[in-house]
């Protein structure tokens, strides 16, 4: 298939790039807790198991993360979409979020950031690699224990496209799996 094309402005080329699930990023520091939406982030490495995560560095999850070098990364699903969205339009440092949007904290085993129970799966993380923060806002955070619900199979998960725009997360094939190398799956 041939497509006709136009010229397309490079800094929305993320309408096409940044369809990762949109996850809850949770942090805590000296007895505080927060939340905030993240889109822009990067599996890196399988093992160790890498991920790059884009945190602006004016928001308040960014201070405390840069203080506390933990995270979870929480997976949620279609039915939690408007808390996702209203965690990501609003900030910590007015609001407590946990209390805010009825989210449950549940105490992680390798870090002090807490689970929130509520999505499918969460991902304890441990700062790998600062080396892109000061640059990049890039935090590279090493997944050391990984919690994840037993069904169903293949989750709702919710992908930003920008300009107010998601993808649900939609059908799933193994038509093409005989093509890839062993090594490759
Ligand atoms: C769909 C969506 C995706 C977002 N992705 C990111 C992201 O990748 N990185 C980021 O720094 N902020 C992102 N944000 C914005 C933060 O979630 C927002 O600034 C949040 O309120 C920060 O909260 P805090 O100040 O409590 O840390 C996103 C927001 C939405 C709604």
């Amino acid at each position: 298939m041939s497509y006709k094309k136009k010229d397309f402005p490079t800094h929305n080329v993320r309408r096409f790039l940044e369809v990762g699930p949109i996850v809850l990023v949770s942090s805590a520091h000296k007895g505080e807790t927060n939340i905030m939406t993240m889109g822009w982030h990067m599996v890196m490495e399988f093992s160790p198991s890498l991920v790059g995560c884009l945190i602006s560095s004016g928001n308040h999850s960014f201070e405390i993360i840069k203080a506390s070098r933990q995270c979870v990364i929480n997976l949620p699903t279609e039915d939690l979409a408007t808390t996702v969205v209203k965690i990501g339009n609003t900030s910590g440092r007015n609001i407590d979020k946990f209390k805010t949007f009825a989210l449950t904290p549940k105490p992680a085993e390798q870090v002090r950031a807490p689970l929130i129970d509520e999505c499918y799966a969460n991902f304890e993380c441990r700062l790998s690699d600062s080396s892109w923060v000061g640059k990049y806002n890039v935090f590279v955070f090493e997944v050391v224990k990984a919690h994840v619900a037993a069904s169903p199979k293949y989750p709702k998960t919710i992908h930003y496209r920008g300009d107010g725009e998601f993808m649900i997360s939609g059908e799933n094939t193994s038509r093409w799996r005989r093509l890839f190398r062993p090594g490759m799956l």
